[in-house]
C-alpha cells in the first residue's frame, strides 16, 4: 500500500507560492490506480514525492511500509520505480542501453545474465524489439516514450509510478500499453499508479481512481464512484456527461 498522510509541499518562486496539500490518500497494493485531474492540480508533485524525487515539506509517505523520506534510495529503488513527466534525458544512447539503466539498482553498471534477460523482457513487453539498437534521437516521440516506460519496467519493482505514459502514443499503442500495465498488475501483482488525462482510459483500465484539483485529492474511490457527471464536472471545471457505453461508463465532454 501507498500511504500518504498530511503531506504538504510549498513551491516558492518570484511569482509567489503554491501549496500542494495537505494530501491524505491510501493507494491499495495491487492493481492499477489512475491519478487524474486538471493541469496544475498537483498530480506530478504527488507522484514525484511518492517516488522520493521531490522532498516533502510536511507529512509522511510510506510505500510498502517504508518511509520514503528516511529509507535509503538504493533500498527504495528495488521496490519503487518512477517515470517522470519530463526531464527525460536524451543522449546518444540506444534503446537497449537506456532500458539497461533500469537495472542499475541491481547491477551497478555490470549487467548479469539476469539483467540482460530482464532488459529483453521489458523491450519485448513494449514491442521495441525492432528498435532496440536505434539511438533515442532517431526515434519518434511515441517510440521514445515507450523506451522510457520499458526502462522503468526493467527495474522490476513491485510499485510502478508512471506520469502520463500515454504522452505521444497513438491509439493502438495507448491501448496496448494500458492493457499490458493492467496485465502486469493482475498477473504479477504489481501496484501501478498512472497519471492519465483521458478519463475514459482511466475508467476502462484502472481499478481505482484518485482525482486531484487545486493541490488536493478531492475524490478517490472505485471507477463507479468517480465516473459520475457531477464529480467529473467538479473536478475538471467543465461540463461532463457520463453515459453507458459498450464497454462501460464513458465521459463525454465536447
Ligand atoms: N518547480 C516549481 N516551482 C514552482 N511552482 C511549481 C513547480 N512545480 C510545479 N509547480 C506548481 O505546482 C502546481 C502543481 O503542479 P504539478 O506539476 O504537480 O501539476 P499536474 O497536476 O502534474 O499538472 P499537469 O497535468 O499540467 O502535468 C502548479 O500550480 C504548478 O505551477
Ligand atoms: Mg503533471
Amino acid at each position: 500500500m501507498i500511504h500518504v498522510d498530511q503531506v504538504r509541499k510549498t513551491y516558492t518562486s518570484d511569482t509567489g507560492t503554491v501549496t500542494i496539500g495537505p494530501v491524505n490518500v491510501d493507494i491499495p497494493a495491487g492493481g492499477v490506480t489512475a491519478l487524474v485531474g486538471p493541469n496544475g492540480a498537483g498530480k506530478s508533485t504527488l507522484l514525484t514525492m511518492i517516488g522520493r524525487l521531490l522532498g516533502i515539506d510536511e507529512g509522511v509517505i510510506e510505500v510498502a511500509g517504508y518511509d520514503v523520506s528516511t529509507t535509503a534510495s538504493a533500498d527504495l529503488a528495488r521496490i519503487l520505480s518512477v517515470l517522470r513527466q519530463e526531464n527525460h534525458f536524451i543522449t546518444r544512447l540506444t534503446v537497449r542501453q537506456l532500458v539497461g539503466f533500469g537495472r542499475f539498482p541491481y547491477s551497478k553498471g555490470r549487467l548479469t545474465r539476469l539483467d540482460e534477460h530482464k532488459i529483453s523482457e521489458a523491450i519485448d513487453f513494449l514491442n521495441l524489439g525492432d528498435l532496440e539498437d536505434r539511438y533515442l534521437d532517431q526515434l519518434s516521440g511515441g517510440q521514445r516514450q515507450r523506451a522510457y516506460v520499458a526502462m522503468v519496467l526493467a527495474q522490476d519493482t513491485e510499485y510502478v509510478l508512471l506520469d502520463e505514459p500515454l504522452n505521444n502514443l497513438d491509439m493502438r499503442h495507448s491501448v496496448q500499453m494500458m492493457g499490458r500495465l493492467r496485465d502486469a498488475a493482475r498477473e504479477l501483482g504489481r501496484t501501478i499508479v498512472v497519471v492519465l488525462h483521458d478519463i475514459n482510459f482511466a475508467a476502462h483500465y484502472a481499478d481505482a481512481i484518485v482525482a486531484m484539483k487545486d493541490g488536493d485529492v478531492v475524490q478517490s474511490g472505485s471507477v463507479e464512484q468517480i465516473m459520475d457527471a457531477a464529480v467529473l464536472t467538479h473536478v475538471f471545471d467543465t461540463p461532463v456527461q457520463v453515459i453507458d457505453g459498450p464497454t462501460g461508463k464513458l465521459a463525454v465532454y465536447y
